[in-house]
C-alpha cells in the first residue's frame, strides 16, 4: 500500500515539530512548504530529521520545498503559514495579516490538493480556518481548526496539577472560539471515570478555565519572541492521525455549523467525530445555562471575524 503523504505549509516551529512527531509516528511521508525568502530551511529541517530517522525506527521520507506544487497528492495538509502574535498582541490583531497568507495558501491547496484533508493552525484561528475553506472551495468536513484539542489538553494539564493527578486520566472539553471567550465545560471534565464535580468545587474550575483562555499568551510572554509550538505541533498530529488511521476519534475542533448549537455557516470549536471521512459527525452537548450564554458570546466573536474576512475577501 503506498504510504500517506503529509504537506506541512509553514517550515517554522510547528511545522519543524509537526515534522518530527509524524516522523516519529510513521504516520506517512512528509513535506515541508514554506516560501521561497525561506531559502534552505525547509529542505534543511526535513534533511536534519532525515538523518536521525534510524535512532526514532521511522522509515518515511521528508522533503522540502519552496514550491507550492510540493502539495501535490497530499492526504492532509496542515497549515501554519502566516504571523504569530509576539507579547502585547491579541490573535485578532493578526487578522488583516494573516488573512492574505491564507487566501494564496488555499488556492494553493484547490489548484494542487483539492482531496486533502486540511487542519489549520494559523491565527486568528476560527476566521483563518474560515476563509481557507471559502478560499480553496473544498467540502467543509475536509476543512478544521486546531483549537479545541489544544484548549482542551492545557485543561486537563491544569486540571491534573491541581488534583495531583496524572494527566492521562484526565479528559476535558473546551468549546467555542480560540481565543479570551472560549469557554471550558465542568461537567464534561472526568478524571479516571469521576466526574470532575465530585472532586473539585466550581469557583476553583473556573480559575483553571481562566488560565485556559489566556495559555496561549501565557506562553507567548515567556518566550517572548513567537507563540507555543510543541502542544500546537502535538495536537494537530492527533488531528491527521485521526484521519489518515479513520480513528472516530473525538476531540473538539474548529468545524464549520450547519445548524448544530443555533449556528449556521460559521466555523467555531465544538466536539466532531473524526475519520476517514473528515468530520464525520458534529455532537451537540448538553450546556447548562450560563455555559451557553458562555457560547453565544463566543460564536459572536467568532461571526464578527469572519464578517470581517467576508468584507475583505
Ligand atoms: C496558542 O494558543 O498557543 C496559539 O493560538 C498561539 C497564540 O498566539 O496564543
Amino acid at each position: 500500500m503506498a504510504r500517506k503523504k503529509i504537506a506541512l505549509v509553514g517550515a517554522g516551529q510547528i511545522g519543524g515539530t509537526m515534522a518530527l512527531v509524524a516522523a516519529q509516528k510513521n504516520l506517512g511521508d512528509v513535506v515541508l512548504i514554506d516560501i521561497p525568502m525561506t531559502q534552505g530551511m525547509p529542505k534543511g529541517k526535513a534533511l536534519d530529521i532525515m538523518e536521525g530517522r534510524s535512532v526514532i525506527n521511522s522509515s518515511v521520507d521528508l522533503q522540502g520545498s519552496t514550491d507550492y506544487a510540493a502539495l501535490k497528492g497530499a492526504d492532509v495538509v496542515i497549515v501554519t503559514a502566516g504571523f504569530p502574535r509576539m507579547p502585547g498582541m491579541s490573535r485578532d490583531d493578526l487578522l488583516e495579516k494573516n488573512c492574505g497568507v491564507i487566501k494564496t495558501v488555499a488556492e494553493a491547496i484547490k489548484e494542487h490538493a483539492p482531496d486533502a484533508f486540511v487542519i489549520v493552525i494559523t491565527n486568528p484561528l476560527d476566521a483563518m480556518v474560515y476563509n481557507m475553506q471559502k478560499q480553496s472551495g473544498l467540502p467543509a468536513n475536509k476543512v478544521i481548526g486546531m483549537a479545541g484539542v489544544l484548549d482542551s489538553a492545557r485543561l486537563a494539564c491544569f486540571v491534573a496539577d491541581e488534583l495531583g493527578v496524572s494527566v492521562e486520566d484526565v479528559k476535558a472539553l473546551v468549546l467555542g472560539g480560540h481565543g479570551d471567550t472560549m469557554v471550558s465545560i465542568y461537567e464534561s471534565v472526568s478524571v479516571g471515570g469521576i466526574p470532575l464535580p465530585q472532586l473539585m468545587t466550581k469557583e476553583k474550575f473556573a480559575e483553571l478555565a481562566k488560565r485556559t483562555a489566556g495559555a496561549g499568551g501565557e506562553i507567548v510572554n515567556l518566550l517572548g519572541r513567537g507563540s507555543a509550538f510543541y502542544s500546537p505541533a502535538t495536537s494537530a498530529i492527533h488531528m491527521a492521525e485521526a484521519y489518515l488511521l479513520d480513528k472516530k476519534n473525538v476531540f473538539s475542533c474548529a468545524a464549520k455549523l450547519n445548524g448544530e448549537y443555533g449556528v449556521k455557516g460559521l466555523y467555531c470549536g465544538v466536539p466532531v467525530v473524526v475519520g476517514a471521512n473528515g468530520v464525520e459527525k458534529i455532537i451537540e452537548v448538553k450546556l447548562t445555562a450560563d455555559e451557553k450564554a458562555a457560547f453565544d458570546k463566543s460564536v459572536e466573536a467568532c461571526q464578527k471575524n469572519a464578517d470581517w474576512v467576508d468584507a475583505h475577501t
